[in-house]
């Protein structure tokens, strides 16, 4: 394959994370999407018109509901792409976005699209309480209503909280609540870093959310809102979560809201168009294994990835692994090590290098595309390399993307 072949990522933007209690989380993750739709184009010069398809991941299916459907849809028809314009709304859980990456990846290469937009949008604390049962009505008794946001996992069905199942792998690694508090205090650390340094400054990978106001000026999100200082100290103070033995609020991401959108195409399409690529993709992998090793398949992920691409780890300047949890770039990190000692060190120093989830936040559908941006964006920074970037999503489910910057 040529050169001129290559699927290059030409621009990527994402809203700030938002707190729980936040004035994002009034914003339905319809219109948070539509924020950065509308500027992933304008940022690159591309009409809405052009983009051939949009994958928009999104997991939170009871905040969708509150518009009924098919977000992708509504969300591009809002941002002013033609009628025409195919999209697709897909839940991976938060392997979404990258997921919707993949899909438009593979339609651009076998030709059946030449720009593809991937958006992922999500509010969680926006989820309405469900009433089952009310269309037939109560004759006699109390209304139940369920909180499908409590424990975040599959327990309905018979499967385990995320938050256990991580916990429980973790220590099956050796990977102590020690470490992943240490992993937490790290990760803050190293995102006030990055932000004093202006990495996370609007016009690279962050856009603002305007909010306008009956009286008065707008109010304007600028930041991740959920970024704390911490210690560990304070983190060895918190009770486990949702039946984890080592998962707890301070070693977990907080429930936020966001979006992430990702523009890309052929490197001959971008030539034309004069834009200067900002990734190549290399390769993006979807897999999936047990569904209890949700801390593992980021590992297993990446050795596909990485395999796919003809690579191995230690070429990866760079590596984004989405901190579901602490557990999750700890224990993966071991795992790509081979259980070097040495070698797990050196790669955890080369992950997630301007903190990750549990300081930014995680807003489920949204955050693969932001590890992925956010990869890109610290390549060019560094004057280019190689990055590789992995999210696990529910029921162990997994994404990853090669990047290679020039
Ligand atoms: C963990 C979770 C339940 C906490 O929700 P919450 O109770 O609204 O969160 P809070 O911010 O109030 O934190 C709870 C407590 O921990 C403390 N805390 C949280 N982070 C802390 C930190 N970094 N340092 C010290 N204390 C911290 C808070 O101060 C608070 O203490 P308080 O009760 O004394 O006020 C929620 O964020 C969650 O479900 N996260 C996980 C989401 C998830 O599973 N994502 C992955 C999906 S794959």
């Amino acid at each position: 394959m040529s050169k001129q072949d290559d699927i290059v990522i030409v621009s990527a933007v994402r809203t700030p994370f938002s707190k729980f209690d936040s004035l994002m989380a009034d914003i339905a993750s319809i219109d948070l999407a539509v924020m950065v739709m509308k500027e992933v184009v304008s940022r690159a010069g591309i009409r809405p018109a052009e983009v051939d398809e949009i994958n928009y991941g999104s997991c939170v299916m009871a905040e969708m509901a509150l518009e009924t459907d098919i977000p992708a849809r509504q969300a591009s028809l809002l941002a002013g792409f033609p009628p025409e314009n195919i999209s697709v709304t897909l839940d991976r859980a938060c392997c979404s976005s990258l997921t919707a990456l993949r899909m438009g990846y593979r339609a651009i290469r076998v030709g059946d699209a030449g720009i593809c937009m991937a958006v992922g949008s999500e509010n969680m604390p926006r989820t309405p309480h469900l009433a089952p049962g009310l269309r037939k009505g109560v004759r006699l008794g109390h209304i139940r209503l369920l909180d499908g946001l409590f424990e975040l996992g599959y327990q309905a069905k018979g499967f385990s909280s995320v938050a256990r199942d991580a916990g429980e792998v973790a220590l099956d690694y050796g990977v102590t609540r020690e470490m992943q508090d240490e992993w937490a205090v790290l990760t803050q650390d190293r995102y006030a870093r990055a932000f004093a340094e202006g990495k996370y400054k609007i016009g690279e990978e962050l856009m603002p959310v305007i909010i306008p106001q009956k009286k008065g000026d707008p109010i304007v999100i600028d930041r991740d809102e959920s970024p704390r200082q911490t210690t560990i100290e304070a983190l060895a103070r918190l009770k486990p979560i949702y039946g984890s033995p080592t998962v707890t609020a301070g070693n977990a991401p907080p429930l936020s809201a966001g979006s992430s959108a990702i523009l890309f195409m052929t490197r001959k399409k971008a030539e034309e168009k004069g834009l200067k690529p900002l990734a190549t993709i290399l390769a993006s992998v979807g897999t999936a294994t047990n569904p209890r090793d949700i801390a593992v398949i980021p590992a297993l992920t990446i050795e596909q990835a990485l395999q796919k691409a003809g690579m191995t780890i230690n070429q990866m300047d760079i590596i984004e692994i989405n901190e579901a949890f602490a557990a999750m770039p700890l224990v993966s990190t071991k795992i790509l090590a081979g259980n070097d000692e040495a070698k797990w060190k050196e790669l955890r120093e080369k992950t997630n290098v301007n903190g990750g989830a549990i300081a930014i936040g995680h807003p489920v559908g949204a955050s693969a595309a932001r590890i992925t941006m956010h990869a890109a964006y610290e390549l060019r920074r560094r004057g280019g390399g190689y990055g590789v970037a992995s999210i696990c999503g529910g029921l162990a489910q997994g994404e990853a993307v090669i990047l290679q910057v020039e």
